[in-house]
């Protein structure tokens, strides 16, 4: 087996980034480096101890956490998303707080010094709002570029939007940040809501990891209110881990299907705000285009997450 290819993930915890997280520590493939933290779906403050907290839930409270923006670049955030992932961001689960405190590092700092100092291409996957990773580009360029794959879960090639009719909600958090990501040269794969949103966990994926000891009970528990909001909001008995597949394709490049884009974002403060808008007439040779994943298989994404969190009890006995 090769060696794990190193891992940092961006994120604003947030019930599906906490599935995320827990399913990149389930995943060989990956070694989890370091978690940086973002405003978005609540405050900086809360998705900072929610990453320490999940952290510390999948037996990796060795995984340093340094907090980034608390605010987007611009303009702020109009509402956070406490009516999607509950007011503290984990469904209205109090998990064990972490015997850890952050990392004294800015994120950015802390990013840039694993960049610059790993041996080997670092991956980041990108899965809250664009805040930190806009911020490293005009701080630390040159990090930056060191960057070996960035997996960013963000907007939308043909589905519209989540938050607005126009906008999926790590883009519309900040789209001033997304659009210097998304039109940087760095090597991207936008994981959006074309793919995220065929692919849905039911109540029965989620039985089987629930089943599976403590950790998978943890997990399946923090789904619950997005279970309910899914069931209210669109009638559905099932549940979209946008992180998580964003996360799968970080661990199994490839996963889904690409197509070489150029990407940019509405960063107007009309209706169209957020929006990605995605050349889809050609496949772009440009420096600066995106790998847009427009092709996914849901059944196989769902079986890999579904059986990756049902071995996180077994890891975890086995770490302690
Ligand atoms: O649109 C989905 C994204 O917004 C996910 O990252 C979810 O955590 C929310 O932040
Ligand atoms: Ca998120």
């Amino acid at each position: 087996m090769t060696s794990p290819v190193p891992l940092v993930i961006d994120t604003d915890p947030g019930i599906d980034d906490a599935l995320a997280i827990l399913l990149a520590l389930a995943s060989p493939e990956v070694d989890l480096r370091l978690v940086t933290t973002v405003h978005g779906n609540v405050e900086l403050a809360q998705t900072t101890d929610n990453a320490l907290r999940v952290l510390h839930l999948g037996g990796r409270s060795d995984v340093p956490v340094a907090p980034g923006a608390a605010e987007s670049l611009i303009h702020p955030q109009p509402e956070r998303a406490g009516h999607v992932h509950g007011t503290a961001g984990l469904g209205g689960v109090t998990l064990p707080p972490s015997p850890v405190a952050a990392d004294p590092r800015p994120a950015v700092v802390a990013l840039a010094e694993l960049l610059s100092t790993s041996p080997v291409p670092v991956t980041v996957a990108a899965i809250g709002p664009l805040t930190n990773l806009a911020l490293l580009l005009r701080t630390y360029p040159a990090a930056a570029a060191r960057i070996g794959r960035l997996v960013v879960m963000g907007g939308s090639a043909a589905r519209g939007g989540n938050v607005t009719a126009a906008a999926e909600f790590n883009v519309w958090a900040d789209p001033e940040a997304a659009h210097a990501v998304l039109t940087s040269a760095l090597p991207t794969v936008m994981v959006g809501l074309d793919v995220t949103l065929p692919t849905v966990l039911g109540e029965e994926d989620i039985a089987r990891f629930a089943a599976a000891g403590p950790v998978g009970a943890q997990a399946a528990a923090i789904l619950q209110q997005y279970l309910a909001h899914a069931r209210t909001a669109y009638g559905t008995g099932g549940v979209v881990v946008h992180d998580a597949l964003a996360l799968t394709e970080a661990i199994v490049p490839g996963t889904l299907t690409t197509v070489r884009r150029n990407v940019v974002v509405d960063t107007t403060l009309g209706a169209g705000r957020g929006q990605t808008l995605v050349d889809r007439r050609t496949v772009s040779s440009a420096a600066t285009a995106v790998e847009v994943a427009e092709g996914v298989h849901p059944d196989a994404a769902v079986e890999f997450l579904v059986s990756r969190l049902s071995g996180l009890d077994a890891l975890v006995g086995r770490s302690s």
